[in-house]
């Protein structure tokens, strides 16, 4: 009998997996591909290293104004790829290490729920006393007539495996995964139009920050079309209605397919014990707890927040949870980052989110270069840090950042959200100088 049997090696699962086995507990952790999940085999970490490749072309590009000359500079796509694929197998021997050591007993298999407190895998069952259903993700398809059938629409697991720079680049869909890719191939000499319905882009954003990310992407020749309905794919051609409800078309070399994720709830077995699964995912409560006692799931497979970092903590809360230490997860508090160059990261509540609720607050915007570093490191280059704090005991309640690499810092503004700081408590904190992360401090302190 195990004490915690996990289904998805994702970051929810088998980081899960590893702090119960450190806290002395028997754990089994079932995965059907790598370990690692989406995150690390076809999500963050290798869109990461492609955009890193990106960078360095750019950087090439731009040395002119630290004093250096390169000769013309170029991208080798397989080389770009081959390292890639490096990063993804280290890190993911990495994983595999770290299981072993916590004393997890990892099982190679598709596992599902056979009935309660036990999970069947590879012809065998085994009883565990909690089971944690970790099991991720999968880009969404949108019923548009075409999009399934068509050779040259990719899906952001297909687009990774590029060995060639597309000339013409269509993307459905200017939410994160669009962003990233449109920021990508953009910088590689690719023409990008991207085709959105809403009248914005990436609608997690803070709307202030993201019409600055907006305008970054058109100095990078990005074609956003907002307010746009795709009708139909044909080939490489997307077919849409604008916003005046004109019949337009753009055709691309390929087609992303960029339009959202859906949680993975079909065949481990969930109905058969009487999970609860709703449009968004499995229905959890704070602490990751599902309506059969047991069970409990935690990370993209419940739809609350698709990000490897807050399925990790979910895990952990859901461990706790099992184990009988009390904790709860905090949306609020939980930093999310677009790793666009210049990239964008945001923690807490947005400037609509506050008017929404009716919470009195005070804004703050700020040039990063109030900051020496950010002029240092950001030649010719522009950053804003947004500071949202209550108006009542000037509590941080919201951090959005555009520039250089807020990303880094955005933990910070985490921590002062997640400790509920107000700007007082934010005067005691020391910032290392120079340091970009000093925009921030200036940022709460202008506030009062
Ligand atoms: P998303 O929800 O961020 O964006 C999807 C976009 O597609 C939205 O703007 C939506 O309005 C638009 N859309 C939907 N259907 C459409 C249609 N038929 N025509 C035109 N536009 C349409 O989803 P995305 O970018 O696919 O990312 C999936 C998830 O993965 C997100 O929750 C995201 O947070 C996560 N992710 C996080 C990353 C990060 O933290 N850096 C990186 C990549 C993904």
């Amino acid at each position: 009998m195990y004490d915690l049997a996990i289904i998805g090696a994702g970051p929810g699962g088998y980081e899960a997996a590893a702090y119960a086995a450190k806290l002395g507990r028997k754990v089994v952790l079932f995965e059907k591909a790598a370990l690692g999940g989406t995150c690390l085999n076809v999500g963050c970490i290798p869109t990461k290293t492609l955009l890193r490749s990106a960078r360095a072309l750019s950087d090439c590009r731009e040395a002119g104004q630290y004093g250096v000359t390169t000769a013309s500079p170029s991208l080798d796509m397989k080389a770009v790829q081959a390292r890639k694929r490096q990063v993804v197998s280290t890190l993911g021997k990495g994983v595999a290490a770290m299981l072993k050591g916590a004393g997890v007993e990892v099982v190679q298999a598709e596992a599902r729920l056979a009935g309660r407190g036990a999970v069947e895998a590879a012809g065998s069952r085994i009883e565990a006393r909690n089971i944690l259903v970790a099991t991720g993700s999968v880009p969404a398809a949108p019923p548009i007539p075409g999009l399934r059938e068509s050779k040259a629409v990719v899906d952001s697991t297909g687009i990774l495996e590029c060995e060639e720079i597309p000339a013409s680049l269509v993307i459905i869909g200017a939410g994160v995964i669009g962003l990233e890719f449109a920021c990508f191939f953009a910088e590689l000499g690719t023409a990008v139009t991207m085709v959105e319905m809403l009248d914005r882009i990436a609608p997690v954003l803070d709307e202030e920050i993201a019409k600055r990310l907006q305008s970054e992407m058109k100095k990078k020749k990005v074609s956003i079309q907002l307010s746009c309905k795709v009708t139909r794919i044909d080939g490489g051609t997307v077919h849409y209605t604008d916003a005046s409800g004109q019949a337009q078309q753009v055709a691309g070399t390929l087609v992303l397919n960029a339009t959202g994720r859906q949680p993975v709830t079909r065949g481990v077995g969930l109905e058969d014990v009487g999970v609860v699964v709703e449009r968004r995912g499995i229905r959890v409560d704070a602490s990751g707890r599902t309506n059969v006692p047991g069970v409990w799931a935690c990370g993209d497979c419940t739809g609350r927040l698709l990000l490897a970092h807050s399925a990790t903590r979910e895990g952990m809360v859901a461990v706790n949870s099992m184990f009988g230490k009390p904790d709860r997860m905090r949306f609020s508090a939980v930093p999310s980052v677009i790793y666009t160059h210049p990239e964008v990261a945001q923690v807490g509540a947005t400037e609509a989110e506050l008017k929404q609720q009716g919470t009195a607050y005070r804004k703050v915007v700020l040039p990063m270069a109030i900051a020496g570093r950010f002029l240092v490191e950001e030649a010719g280059r522009s950053g804003t840090v947004k500071v949202l704090v209550s108006e009542r005991h000037g509590q941080v309640l919201g951090v959005h950042m555009i520039g250089g690499c807020c990303g880094e810092f955005i933990a910070a503004a985490a921590a002062m959200v997640e400790l509920e700081l107000c700007v007082d408590d934010v005067r005691e904190i020391v910032f290392p100088h120079p340091t970009v992360s000093e925009a921030l401090r200036e940022g709460v302190l202008h506030a009062f």
